[in-house]
């Protein structure tokens, strides 16, 4: 493509250096289309003729059809999915071929391509992160009301419901795809037309390509349009924090699913046995969607620290851009369909829940809560229920099995009143808080706002 200046050919071992065809061929489908538009606004601007429009197109419709059904020869000589395509499609159709790089570069070009993929990707994406949230909620609506101890410092705190629970994960997955959404405005915008790195002095109807392709809008600077990459910069951390939430979902998993917790019993088929220890089922799954955040982590460095050092404008360190991105995308979409299927299938086991949840400690701040509607300031009320715990475990009688009466004048006798589970969760109906009536016309809305999203 640049034999004019050249007068030795490329070594073997620079060839192989520097090809990105090998993994960049997936961009095929949007550098096709990319081109026909390309190519229309060159009708428009008088440097093709319709029927030369014509042939290009049906060409190129070819060659992405062959590349579909696996029948096209990639070469690395060729560098790139830009090269090879243009390539044959000159071999296909001839003079017309060789006219549709008029007024575009690769830099151009590959930045067109990889924002048309990551909106493609946002989108399915975004498709995913809803079918994961319909999972949990599914699994939410059916345990409303099956009571959990919540932890901090993974110490037992303060009751919650397993709906409570698990809705605080379709929250974080809701913000997951509001993060994709704004991302994508960012994405959804035309780079074509900039060529090089500063445009070109044949004029093509930016507007028309950016329309046709269903961009928002065009770039409003050349420079800048051919060399950053923050939108995928940005997309990777969208996809690494999804990683983060899913990575805390499998660890309350892996927990859960412990003999010493015994909360959930994940399914044979999301589980695996040991070579050695026939007892075992082991939550793979959780453990390898814990162990792949750390790639998702490592794809953003890898593209920050990439682009970190790069004066404007293209370098040729930008084509480290696609591996990392693609990583992400390849290893949160199987993170996701599996996590789905698995928290489908996921059996909650209710009675094992309810008898952690039955441990009188967990309403010890109702108890003091309850001293400071009795007029007790909230400090001093704290302290007499630490005396009242210390008095139950030196004498290992339950917290509401002590004669509280007897430890303080402020106790009355309808302290004891206090241990009732139901009671105590029935009482937390401030917005957010996990009354059995909360969780549920929070799975209202949750179901409401999924369905609109289908
Ligand atoms: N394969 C290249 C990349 O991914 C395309 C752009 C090449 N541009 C250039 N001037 N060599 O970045």
């Amino acid at each position: 493509m640049w034999k004019g200046r050249f007068a030795k050919a490329t070594a073997d071992l620079v060839q192989q250096y520097g090809e990105s065809i090998s993994y960049d061929w997936r961009l095929y489908k949007h550098d096709v289309n990319g081109s026909i538009a390309h190519a229309r606004a060159q009708v428009k601007a008088g440097l093709l003729t319709e029927e030369e429009f014509s042939s290009i197109e049906k060409g190129l419709r070819e060659v992405e059809a062959e590349i579909e059904g696996g029948n096209f020869a990639f070469s690395i000589e060729l560098e790139d999915i830009h090269m090879n395509i243009e390539s044959a499609l000159t071999k296909k159709i001839g003079a017309a071929g060789a006219k549709l790089h008029t007024a575009r570069s690769r830099n151009d070009q590959v930045a067109t391509d990889t924002r048309l993929y990551c909106r493609e990707e946002i989108d399915a994406l975004t498709g995913q992160l809803s079918e994961l949230q319909s999972a949990l909620l599914a699994q939410s609506a059916k345990h409303a009301a099956s009571v959990l101890p919540g932890y901090t410092h993974l110490q037992r705190g303060q009751p919650v419901t397993i709906g409570h629970h698990l809705l605080a994960y379709v929250e974080m997955l809701d913000r997951d795809k509001a993060r994709l959404a704004d991302c994508r405005k960012r994405v959804n915008v035309s780079p074509l037309g900039s060529g090089a790195l500063a445009g070109s002095t044949i004029n093509l109807d930016r507007q028309q390509i950016a329309d046709e392709l269903g961009f928002d809008r065009v770039t409003t600077n050349s420079m800048d349009a051919i060399s950053d990459r923050d939108y995928i910069a940005e997309f990777l951390f969208a996809m690494a924090l999804v990683g983060t939430h899913l990575s805390r979902l499998s660890e309350d998993l892996i927990l859960w699913c412990s003999s010493e917790f015994g909360f959930a019993t994940l399914s044979d088929a999301h589980t695996t046995g040991s070579s050695l220890m026939p007892q075992k089922k082991n939550p793979d799954v959780c453990e390898i969607t814990r162990g792949k955040t750390g790639r998702l982590y490592g794809n953003l460095v890898a593209l920050l620290t990439a682009a970190k050092g790069l004066p404007l404008t293209y370098n040729r360190d930008l084509q480290e851009d696609k591996e990392p991105l693609f990583d992400s995308i390849d290893t949160l979409k199987i993170a996701l369909a599996v996590n789905t299927e698995m928290i489908a299938d996921m059996e909650i086991n209710v009675d094992v829940c309810e008898a952690a949840a039955s441990d009188p400690l967990l309403l010890a701040t109702d108890l003091a809560d309850y001293l400071v509607k009795n007029g007790v300031p909230f400090r001093q009320a704290h302290e007499l229920v630490g005396l009242a715990v210390a008095e139950s475990v030196k004498t290992q009688n339950p917290l509401d099995q002590l004669d509280l009466t007897s430890l303080s004048e402020h106790y009355g006798a309808d302290a004891k009143d206090v241990f009732d589970l139901q009671t105590a969760l029935a009482a937390r109906t401030n917005p957010g808080a996990p009354s059995i009536e909360n969780v549920k016309s929070e799975v209202a809305r949750w179901q409401t706002s999924l369905d609109s999203c289908k």
